[in-house]
């Protein structure tokens, strides 16, 4: 028994080890030494593209609506209109792909309107299960890719608004219309290269 914690203490600190040589060496005001846990990395990311969203949706589109004007439409490029949020944090993700750092984000679901925001392979499918089941998981992975590992994180999408269900629930091209209010409606997909 003595000898077994003896040897996970090794491993532990061989692991730790490994983390901290890891580690790219930082600035100098930082002391040499740089190193983020992805998944903080990943949570930064997430505060933002939450942060833009629920800003667009109070301050534009609930703000105009109170005023009795009603700008934003699925279809709002041949209405002459504003994009739903939804469409907002796609666009925003395809932008920030276009800058070719690497970090790429977006909408998904296991019951997307559109259905190329369902999910692109097992570990998306996995992930977004998982944030379904339960809403505070974050679903993390390192995945491989052709230029190097990446890092893909998974947070739950919830129905905040009424707003959410009611027009996903009586969208024509939704599988799922059943959705009630705090349901897990998709997930946001952040995924960014580990060096
Ligand atoms: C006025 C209708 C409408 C409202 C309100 C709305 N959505 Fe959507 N939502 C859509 C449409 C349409 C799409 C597909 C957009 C696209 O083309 O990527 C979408 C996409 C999504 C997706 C990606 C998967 C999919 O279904 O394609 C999620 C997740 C989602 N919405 C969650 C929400 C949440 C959470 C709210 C409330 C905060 C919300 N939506 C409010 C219409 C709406």
């Amino acid at each position: 028994m003595i000898k077994t914690t003896f040897l996970w203490r090794i491993l532990l600190a061989g692991f730790a080890l490994v983390g901290y040589v890891g580690c790219s060496s930082g600035t100098k005001e930082a002391g040499g030494e740089a190193c983020v846990d992805p998944k903080v990395v990943a949570d930064y990311v997430h505060a933002i593209i939450e942060a833009d969203r629920t800003l667009y949706a109070s301050l534009v589109v609930e703000r105009m609506k109170y005023h009795g004007k009603d700008l934003v439409s699925e279809d709002w490029a041949q209405k002459d209109k504003l994009p739903l949020p939804a469409q907002m944090l796609q666009f925003a993700g395809l932008e920030v792909e276009r800058k070719g750092t690497g970090l790429k984000y977006r909408l998904a679901s296991l019951w997307p309107v559109d259905k190329t925001n369902g999910p692109a392979n097992d570990i998306e499918r996995t992930g977004l299960q998982a944030v379904a089941d339960d809403p505070k998981t974050v679903h993390t992975s390192t995945i491989k890719r052709p230029t190097g590992p990446h890092f893909k994180a998974i947070y739950a999408d919830k129905a905040v608004s009424e707003t959410c269900v009611t027009c996903h629930n009586k969208h024509s091209l939704s599988p799922r219309n059943n959705y009630k209010l705090n349901d897990v409606m998709g997930g946001i997909i952040i995924q960014f290269p580990l060096k």
